[in-house]
C-alpha cells in the first residue's frame, strides 16, 4: 500500500513509526510537509518527502491529511484540485464530512499517539463503509493498533474526547503524581527510570488482569491507607471531574466543525 501523509506533524509521525515497526517499507510512505523543521526530521527517518504537485504524478493508495482543523479545509480542496480522483483519510478532530468538499471520497479517521507502539485505537468513518478505500483504512490503522467502526459520525466527537484527547488527562494525573514524588525523591538519579516502571506496571497489571474493580481491591484492605484515598477521590466526585472533561472535550470537538 502506497499513502502519502499531508501534514507531518506529531500524529502523522507516530502513525508512520507505528507503520514502520509494524514491517511497513518506509519506501511506501510519502510526505508532504511545509515545516522546515518537521521536513529535517522527516529526512533522517530516510523518508521521502515531496511537494504537492506530486500528488498529480504519483499513484497513491490513500492519502492522510494530518493538519491542523484551521488547515483542513484548505488542505483538503488543494489536494483534490491536484489529483482529483485521490482517496483521502482525514485524521483532523471535529470537523464533519459534509464541511469538506468531496465528502465521498474521504474517510474520517480519529487515531491516538498510542499508533507510534502499535497499540493505537483508531475510530473510522465513511460514507460508505463497504468501499475498497475504507478497507484499505481499516488495513492500515490495524497495522498501528485496534479499529472501531462507528455507525454514527456524530459518536466521533465523543470518541475523541475519550481516546483521542482523552489519553492526555491520564498523563495529566501522572504528571500529579511525578510532582509528589519527587518532593521525596528528587536526590535519587534513576528517579524518571523508577517512575516509568511505575508507569508501565500499571498497563502490565492490567494485562494480567483486566477488571479495575479487582485491581484496585488487590491494593485495598478494610480501614486502610488506600480505602482512605479512595473515599477521598470519591467526596470530590473524580469521576465527574473527567466526565467534566470529556464533555468539555466533546463540545469542542462540535464547536470546531460548525466554526468551518
Ligand atoms: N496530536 C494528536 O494526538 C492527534 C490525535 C488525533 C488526531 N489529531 C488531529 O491531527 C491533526 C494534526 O495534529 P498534530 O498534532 O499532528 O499537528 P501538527 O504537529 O501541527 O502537524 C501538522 C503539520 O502539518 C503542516 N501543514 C499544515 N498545512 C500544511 C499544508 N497545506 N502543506 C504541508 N504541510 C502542512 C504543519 O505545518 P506548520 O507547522 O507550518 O503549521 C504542521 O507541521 C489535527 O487536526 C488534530 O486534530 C491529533
Amino acid at each position: 500500500m502506497n499513502v502519502c501523509f499531508l501534514g507531518c506533524g506529531n500524529i502523522a509521525q507516530a502513525m508512520i513509526d507505528g507503520l514502520i515497526r509494524s514491517g511497513v517499507s518506509s519506501s511506501s510512505i510519502t510526505c508532504i510537509e511545509r515545516n522546515e523543521i518537521k521536513v529535517k526530521l522527516l529526512k533522517e527517518k530516510n523518508l521521502k518527502v515531496v511537494e504537492l504537485n506530486n500528488l498529480a504524478t504519483e499513484n497513491f493508495d490513500l492519502v492522510i491529511l494530518a493538519v491542523k482543523p484551521k488547515d483542513a479545509l484548505t488542505a483538503e480542496k488543494d489536494i483534490f484540485k491536484v489529483a482529483p480522483s485521490s482517496k483521502v483519510i482525514t485524521v483532523v478532530a471535529g470537523i464533519e464530512l459534509n464541511k469538506y468538499s468531496n465528502p465521498n471520497s474521504i474517510i474520517r479517521s480519529m487515531p491516538n499517539t498510542s499508533t507510534a507502539f502499535g497499540k493505537g485505537i483508531t475510530a473510522l468513518y465513511a460514507i460508505d463503509h463497504s468501499s475498497k478505500e475504507f478497507n484499505l483504512a481499516n488495513d492500515l490503522f490495524q497495522k498501528v493498533g485496534h479499529v472501531f467502526t462507528l455507525k454514527n459520525e456524530e459518536d466521533m466527537h465523543a470518541f475523541t474526547s475519550i481516546i483521542g484527547s482523552g489519553q492526555a488527562y491520564l498523563f495529566e494525573a501522572l504528571r500529579i503524581y511525578l510532582i509528589e514524588l519527587e518532593k521525596i525523591a528528587s536526590d535519587n538519579s534513576d528517579f524518571k527510570q523508577i517512575f516509568k516502571n511505575f508507569v508501565t506496571g500499571l498497563g502490565d497489571a492490567f494485562s494480567n488482569e483486566p477488571d479495575f474493580e479487582t485491581l484496585i481491591n488487590k491494593i485495598k484492605s478494610p480501614g486502610g491507607t488506600t480505602q482512605a484515598g479512595l473515599e477521598s477521590l470519591e467526596k470530590n466526585d473524580l469521576e465527574s471531574i473527567f466526565k467534566e472533561a470529556f464533555r468539555a472535550a466533546k463540545n469542542r470537538s462540535i464547536e470546531i466543525s460548525n466554526e468551518q
